[in-house]
């Protein structure tokens, strides 16, 4: 996403690929902390990193990929570095907010379909907006075409994230990768219960 908006804005690659990598980075951590709270045994139908090295290392690895991603903005020029960086965290932020309300999710009576979508836009929505409002930038496209890719990754990530709820508990386990209904399992609220 993020080489993508850069190409689209006709920016030069090459100066993507470190930041790309950083949500790459990032996103991994975000997937072994989830299998933690989740609970989960498989991820791309291999054990889950905390199944096959406990959990106090797959927090440790976690906080390390993260601390990895920060690197890969380091080549970028001061103002863009800026930018970014403040993105980045600002999503990361957000994240923790979904998760959380995810995990709250798991216990509260009442989930509405409004409070399902901000979780999902949190947790989900706001990871992939920024990819591509963060490979604007380095191509230097204005705030307003910026603001308009972020928005536009959001609804990926919303609609990203229903389809994963759906093929959660209707998909092929061995084509999905995870356990199958593992939602089910943990009282996660997809859009449909
Ligand atoms: C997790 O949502 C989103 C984040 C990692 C922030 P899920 O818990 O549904 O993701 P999967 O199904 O484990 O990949
Ligand atoms: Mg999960
Ligand atoms: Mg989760
Ligand atoms: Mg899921």
């Amino acid at each position: 996403m993020v080489l993508m908006a850069c190409d689209l804005f006709g920016g030069d690659l090459k100066e993507a690929i470190k930041p790309a990598l950083a949500i790459e980075f990032f996103h991994n951590f975000t997937l072994i902390h989830d299998d933690i709270m989740d609970e989960a045994p498989l991820r791309r139908n291999k054990p889950t990193i905390h199944t096959l090295h406990g959990i106090n290392t797959g927090i440790l690895s976690g906080d390390g990929l993260m601390l990895k991603a920060y690197k890969f903005f380091e080549d970028l020029e001061p103002e863009i570095f800026k930018a970014c960086v403040r993105i980045f965290t600002h999503t990361g932020l957000l994240l923790c907010e979904g998760q959380q309300y995810d995990i709250n999710f798991e216990t509260q009576e009442d989930v509405t379909f409004d409070d399902y979508i901000r979780m999902i836009t949190y947790k989900t929505g706001v990871l992939s907006a920024s990819s591509f409002e963060i490979g604007a930038l380095i191509a230097k496209a204005n705030f307003k075409d910026a603001k308009a890719i972020f928005n536009f990754g959001k609804h990926i990530g919303i609609a990203f994230q229903i389809m994963d709820d759906y093929l959660d508990v209707f998909g092929d386990q061995a084509q999905f990768g995870k356990k199958h209904a593992g939602d089910i399992y943990e009282n996660k609220r997809p859009f449909f219960i």
